[in-house]
């Protein structure tokens, strides 16, 4: 009764345009009726972080034996991997616990989505690399985190790390025993609470940060992150027309929510529908993005490391892209230059091109080519780094970058 009349007076607020203020240092109004776990209660994930493993990284850090579990950790990499040898008991004994999926987990639903991403793959690298990528510099808190924890000075191994947990989780056997993204996730998972012991002793991030005391990483965190790749990719494919029947569109959720779950994120967080993770989207991830200092540096950065490889278009073009993907707002953020030409090209161009492709228009267009090197470059960005020798393993940092 309490939660109900609770959920009223959200929903009044809502109508007076009140939810759209989520901000972590005020109250956070979400129902988590609109959940998996479909509670209809409210609690704040900025206060939650991961209590289940983060004690235990403290411990790894303050005993010096992460160098070693990096080390043993080199080895285990396939879901169906034995534990690695040689790691602390209560390591062991965390991921007897934690190395396996979810009790709700769907595997045919997992099975659709492998098949979905790997129909939509070129897109995928596009927007994901192109659009999240450049999205998390906009997001304050994750853009000084990254920046200013041990990753941020070498940002090109860092951006392969990552590489290396979209390819992992769009692997045609990503939840299977050949496949790797539980140990990559759970590798992603220690990394977290690592940099949750580590960047509150960086004296750079406590300048910066928006709280002295706060420890980084929440769960709300890790949601408005999620926001930025799966929410803002379903969107956009939805926008651009592509076939998807309702079933792809559960399993991609579906995926997501798995990894959400093996990142730490409490099911009464983990958005049940597309509409409520569309909800909680706008109502968390939009009105927190703004421009930092380290993100206009890491977006430079980034964008630098893409146009290092010939993708058969100029520098400008490459930058235009980002902003019609992200909108001219965060180009202006981010301070991305201006290429009035590339631009009409791509508005003209790229629809087009997506009709095309999609089977919905017989006209190929004049600029097919241009755009299919464009996506085909990146394509090959991302899985050089994830089958070649160059394979970037995920490690867990022991200190932060230094100034
Ligand atoms: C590390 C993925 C959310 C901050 C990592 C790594 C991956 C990853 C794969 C290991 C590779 C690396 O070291 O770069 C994700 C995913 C997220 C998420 C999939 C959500 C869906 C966040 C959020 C923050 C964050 C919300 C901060 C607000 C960091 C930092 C590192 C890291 C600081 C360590 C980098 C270092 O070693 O210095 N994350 N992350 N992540 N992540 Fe996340």
């Amino acid at each position: 009764m309490q939660n109900l009349s609770r959920r009223g007076v959200l929903t009044l607020g809502a109508a007076l345009g009140l939810a759209s203020v989520a901000d972590p240092s005020k109250a956070w109004a979400w129902s988590s009726a609109g959940s998996i776990a479909g509670t209809d209660t409210v609690s704040d994930p900025w206060r939650v972080w991961d209590d289940a493993t983060d004690p235990l990284l403290v411990d790894l850090l303050k005993s010096g034996q992460v160098p070693a579990v990096n080390k043993a950790f080199e080895k285990w990499v396939d879901n169906g991997d034995a534990l690695p040898a040689g790691i602390p008991a209560a390591l062991t004994t965390y991921l007897r616990q934690h190395n396996t999926l979810p009790s709700w987990a769907d595997q045919a639903k997992l099975d659709r989505a492998a098949q979905f991403n790997k129909r939509m793959s070129m897109y995928l690298f596009l927007l994901y690399g192109l659009g999240s990528g450049i999205m998390s510099t906009v997001i304050p808190r994750e853009a000084r985190n990254v920046y200013w924890s041990e990753g941020g000075a070498v940002m090109k191994s860092r951006a392969a790390k990552t590489f290396t947990y979209g390819y992992d989780l769009s692997a045609i056997d990503a939840f299977k025993p050949t496949g790797h993204f539980v140990v990559t996730s759970n590798k992603t998972r220690l990394t977290h609470a690592a940099v949750r012991h580590l960047l509150p002793q960086s004296s750079h991030w406590r300048a910066v940060t928006d709280d002295q005391d706060f420890i980084p990483i929440s769960n709300g965190d890790i949601l408005i992150t999620f926001h930025s790749l799966g929410t803002f990719v379903h969107g956009k494919l939805k926008s651009w027309g592509i076939r998807m029947s309702a079933a792809e569109e559960e399993a991609f959720l579906h995926m997501w929510q798995v990894a959400l779950h093996l990142l730490g994120v409490r099911d009464d967080f983990i958005p049940a529908t597309w509409a409520a993770a569309k909800e909680q989207s706008q109502y968390a991830l939009t009105p927190l993005m703004a421009p930092t200092p380290e993100g206009i540096d890491l977006a430079d950065v980034l964008l630098n490391l893409t146009s290092a490889v010939d993708l058969g278009v100029t520098r400008g073009f490459q930058r235009e892209f980002a902003r019609y993907l992200l909108g001219d707002k965060v180009g202006d953020w981010l301070k991305l230059p201006r290429d009035y030409a590339s631009r009409t090209v791509i508005e003209v161009g790229w629809p087009a091109y997506v009709r095309f492709r999609e089977g919905l228009s017989p006209i190929i267009p004049t600029t097919f080519s241009l755009f299919d090197q464009f996506i085909r470059g990146l394509a090959m960005l991302f899985l050089n780094n994830g089958t070649s020798a160059t394979y970037t393993p995920i490690t867990i940092p022991t200190g932060n970058r230094a100034g």
